[in-house]
């Protein structure tokens, strides 16, 4: 469901005619007025300086700043086309391929997005897995691990961290990449979001000269706009020529898309207590919030009540990622035909219910442990409706195959 707000920013922007109508408030046509005159001949249709519209960055630092309680450089904010943008302008920098290819680490299970985008610039992934049997956490062991067994294959240049997920390495030298997308999406009410940003200024010297690059995206949270493809990344204690190669890239492709702009604007301002829209941002804002804890709820209600699977709670984020005890004779038959026994599992669901879930290998497990991913969206009536079906599917797999 979209927030209205948003939306009549977003029209506002596009038809400034709209602005002289009574129905619209006049804190969004404020808001609107307010951006449209520093865009080049008053319109979005022009492009924007290279990082972003000016008054966006400002107000992204004045988010960030309020958030964190740290000071934040409107001149380190870069706006993007999603997150993924970002990423993308950021991994180029570590990119910087000698005698043998950058490694970047990744947790495991990932997001595609990273081996793909790696593989494409002919990195090397240093996979770290994340510990499924005490709540995804992420350990230093492990950390170490990866990173040590890299070291033949590549020069280790950064460490992606899924924020809300896990923890970091200044030993090392590594870049952080904070991919903190989800920062809006803790459902769990005894766990709160702390951005990576501020845990290595918490942490004082010499964490808090690390090098850090945190991403946040217009496509999660409470409102969803993944369409619009907003996002922005903030960079910390960058060196200055680094940051003039940060300023010389995003400036290759003009600038990220003004109507992502505007929506990652519209979302780290939005309406104020007392002003006309926030009563109807604020319904609409909390009636999505709690959707998505209800949602998240449900789902692993769902998926820990049937024998054979384990789900970890979704205490952030928008998918669950539960274990399937697949049966030895289902792993073998699933081999003698070419696939992995996720997939088998993830494709005999689909075409006996028609339920689509994906096979945890796209995402990367240990080996030897079989998942699917599934995502929080489906409305609570629609959860419910598919678990029957689910519930009969899997034990009648679980039957067949014992
Ligand atoms: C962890 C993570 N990072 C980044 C992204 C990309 O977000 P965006 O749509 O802003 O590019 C996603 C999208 O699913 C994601 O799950």
């Amino acid at each position: 469901m979209p927030i209205t707000y948003i939306r009549q920013f977003i029209a506002g922007c596009a038809n400034p005619a709209l602005l002289n109508s009574f129905e619209f408030p006049s804190d969004v046509k404020e808001r609107v007025e307010r951006v449209l005159n520093i865009c080049t001949g008053k319109t979005f249709g022009s492009y924007s300086e290279s990082p972003g519209i000016k008054i966006i960055r400002h107000d992204i630092a004045s988010y960030i700043q309020q958030r964190d309680g740290y000071p934040s450089d409107p001149n380190n904010i870069y706006l993007s086309n999603g997150a993924a943008g970002g990423i993308e302008t950021v991994l180029k920098l570590l990119m910087n391929n000698s005698k043998k290819p950058s490694g970047i680490m990744i947790p495991v299970p990932q997001f595609p997005f990273y081996s793909a985008i790696l593989t494409q610039f002919g990195a090397h992934q240093i996979e770290y897995f994340l510990d499924e049997d005490n709540g995804w956490p992420l350990h230093i062991d492990e950390l170490e691990r990866a990173l040590n067994e890299s070291k033949a294959r590549c020069i280790p240049r950064g460490i992606v961290i899924i924020n809300p997920g896990n923890p970091t390495a200044h030993k090392h030298n590594l870049f952080l990449l904070a991919d903190e997308v989800y920062q809006e999406n803790v459902h769990s009410l005894d766990s709160k979001f702390v951005s990576f940003k501020k845990i290595l200024m918490d942490l004082g010297s010499p964490y808090n000269q690390m090098q850090i690059a945190s991403f946040h995206s217009a496509s999660k949270g409470w409102h969803c706009e993944s369409g619009f493809r907003g996002g922005y990344f903030e960079i910390t204690n960058l060196d200055k020529d680094v940051k003039a190669q940060v300023n010389k890239l995003v400036s290759l492709s003009l600038c990220s898309n003004t109507w992502g702009q505007a929506v990652m604007g519209a979302i780290v301002n939005p309406p104020k207590e007392g002003e006309p829209s926030y009563e109807l941002y604020k319904r609409e804002r909390s009636m999505m919030t709690n959707r998505l804890q209800e949602q998240a709820t449900l789902i692993n209600e769902l998926f820990n009540s049937m024998e054979g699977i384990i789900c970890n709670p979704v205490k952030g984020g928008m998918f669950a990622f539960p274990r399937v005890e697949v049966p030895c004779k289902a792993i073998e038959y699933a081999k003698s035909k070419d696939m992995t026994p996720d997939n088998f599992y993830c494709v005999e669901l689909l075409e006996n219910t028609g339920i689509c879930v994906l096979p945890g290998s796209i995402f990367k497990q240990r080996p030897g442990t079989y998942h699917f991913r599934t995502n929080i969206l489906l409305s609570a009536h629609q959860i419910k409706d598919m678990a029957e079906k689910f519930r009969t599917f899997h034990v009648s797999f679980m039957h067949r195959w014992q």
